[in-house]
């Protein structure tokens, strides 16, 4: 063999690994034009079609079921998703990230280090209660570094009230001792319209990811207005629960794929006495099933202070703790 021979093997070689990423189009049934319509779907790699169901697939994409469990069986292969051994799981969960509250007890509440990734947390309570000044917080704090209570990530925030404040961001970064403009530019906010608006987003932020930004955490301020609002009608109450599950479903999807944490914000109404039963059960249900799921009742405390509760959790204590809501956003202190 001579020498240019054996640079042209090196170079192929080379190609071959630089291809290890496995594209759509390498599964079977999977052609450039079925790959464009699920690409224009928000699916862009085999992790995001390797956790559809086929009827989800075939419905997106035009294929036939068959195809579609194929497709999705052949992606999982590929993946080696399945069981893993204690180790590896283990491995795999060191990768959370976590971003700290700015309240030492708020975040040992949520289990010591405040918000998680690959979960969600869920705030629930009346007006006022502080579930928006905690997502302005968490907003900051992500992109402080790890060993500060951070992820060194940006946020999106999806703005359903027209509750997000620039101003507000700019105090609560100034109170971190960070650069205001500097910490406005790593929070992309977006005004969702409606519940159809807010879902389409989603979309969205999957590209954004693609592209390149170091999202790590998804506020959704609120999670449940627009839906309440559209869907209240007699009769509309399975037709809304099925829409939000799915819609949490997709935000538990990307939790998973990209490793964010994602924070909700769900109103109740302010007097428990106009409800039956439990007064912290939140409206629009709760967000039930998942393992990795944390919900907290915020309420007003005594003295300004601010009280949250765990709810449900399925591996921590249903404990209480007390914070305060700032200038400087969240705080174990008033002042
Ligand atoms: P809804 O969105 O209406 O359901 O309420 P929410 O739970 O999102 O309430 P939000 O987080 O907006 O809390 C509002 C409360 O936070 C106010 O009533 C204040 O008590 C407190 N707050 C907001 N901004 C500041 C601030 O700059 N300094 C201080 N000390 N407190 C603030
Ligand atoms: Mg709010």
């Amino acid at each position: 063999m001579d020498e240019e021979e054996k640079e042209d093997k090196e170079a192929k070689k080379q190609k071959k690994s630089e291809d290890k990423e496995m594209q759509l189009t390498d599964l079977p049934g999977i052609g450039p034009a079925v790959a464009a319509k699920l690409e224009s779907a928000g699916i862009y790699d085999l992790m995001s079609l390797a956790v559809m169901n086929p009827t989800e697939l075939g419905e997106i994409s035009g294929v036939s079921a068959a195809v579609a469990r194929k497709a999705i069986q052949a992606a999982r292969k590929m993946l080696n998703l399945g069981f893993m051994s204690g180790d590896e799981y283990a491995e795999k969960r060191g990768s959370v990230l976590y971003i700290t509250t700015g309240s030492k007890n708020l975040d040992a509440l949520l289990g010591g280090k405040g918000v998680e990734s690959r979960a969600i947390t869920e705030a629930f309570g009346a007006f006022g209660s502080g579930k928006t000044q905690l997502g302005l917080t968490l907003a900051v704090n992500v992109q402080l570094p790890p060993e500060k209570g951070g992820a060194s990530g940006k946020c999106v925030f999806i703005d359903t009230e027209g509750t997000f404040r620039p101003q507000r961001i700019r105090q609560i970064a100034e109170g971190i001792g960070a650069n205001p403009d500097n910490v406005l530019k790593n929070i992309l906010v977006a005004r969702a319209f409606n519940s159809d608006h807010q879902i389409l987003l989603l979309d969205r932020i999957s590209e954004m990811i693609k592209e390149g930004e170091p999202i790590k955490l998804m506020i959704i301020d609120s999670l449940t207005a627009h839906f309440r609002a559209e869907y209240s009608g007699r009769g509309q109450l399975a037709d809304r629960q099925q829409k939000l599950n799915r819609y949490i479903h997709n935000l538990m999807k990307l939790a998973e794929q990209h490793n964010l944490a994602v924070y909700v914000t769900n109103q109740v109404m302010a007097n428990p006495a106009q409800m039956f039963g439990d007064p912290t059960t939140a409206i629009g249900g709760n967000i039930v099933g998942h393992a990795s799921t944390y919900r907290m009742y915020l309420r007003r405390g005594k003295q300004g202070s601010r009280v949250a509760k765990l709810i449900d959790s399925p591996n921590l204590p249903d404990n209480e703790t007390v914070y305060y809501v700032t200038e400087a956003g969240v705080r174990d202190e008033e002042k």
